[in-house]
């Protein structure tokens, strides 16, 4: 049996047609769609490598079934330059090297501007780690990652 949705994936319409009703979000912009941006770490939901906008909201895509989005907006790291220009958090974090080797970099980068959209952490250093604690950076490079989060919200 195959399935079909319709969804938005960085502002361009895609029909996308499943022939397993278990493919994740993860696999399918990877694998199908060409957005290796999004990384695979711990492929269940412990990383925070996978964090993509679902709606506006912060989801992991490695639990994220693809069958599920019909009608969704979806957004990768692919999505948030635009014009050749970074996105305001994306040259926060080159700013406050808010990374070292990169790999977790996309997941951070996502969450944290979801975390600015739902406003709750605000500019409080406290909060923002808190924020962000779903995400997980083997170099350690946290303390740029806060810094980039807060010079982004301001
Ligand atoms: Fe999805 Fe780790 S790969 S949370």
């Amino acid at each position: 049996m195959s399935y079909s949705i319709s969804l938005t994936l960085n502002g361009v319409a895609r029909d996308v047609a499943l022939d397993d009703p278990r493919v994740t979000l993860l696999d399918l912009l990877r694998e199908r769609l060409a957005m290796p941006g999004t990384k695979k770490g711990c492929d269940r939901g412990q990383c925070g490598a996978c964090t993509v906008l679902v709606n506006g909201k912060r989801m992991n895509a490695c639990l994220t079934l693809a069958v599920t989005l019909d009608g969704a907006e979806v957004t990768t790291i692919e999505g948030l330059a635009q014009d050749g220009a970074l996105h305001p958090v994306q040259a926060a974090f080159v700013e406050h090297d808010g990374f070292q080797c990169g790999y977790c970099t996309p997941g951070q980068i996502m969450s944290a501007v979801g975390l600015i959209a739902e406003g709750a952490a605000g500019d409080d250093p406290d909060r923002i780690r808190e924020g962000m604690s779903g995400n997980i950076c083997r170099c350690a490079a946290y303390h740029g990652i806060a810094l980039a989060v807060q010079d982004a919200t301001r």
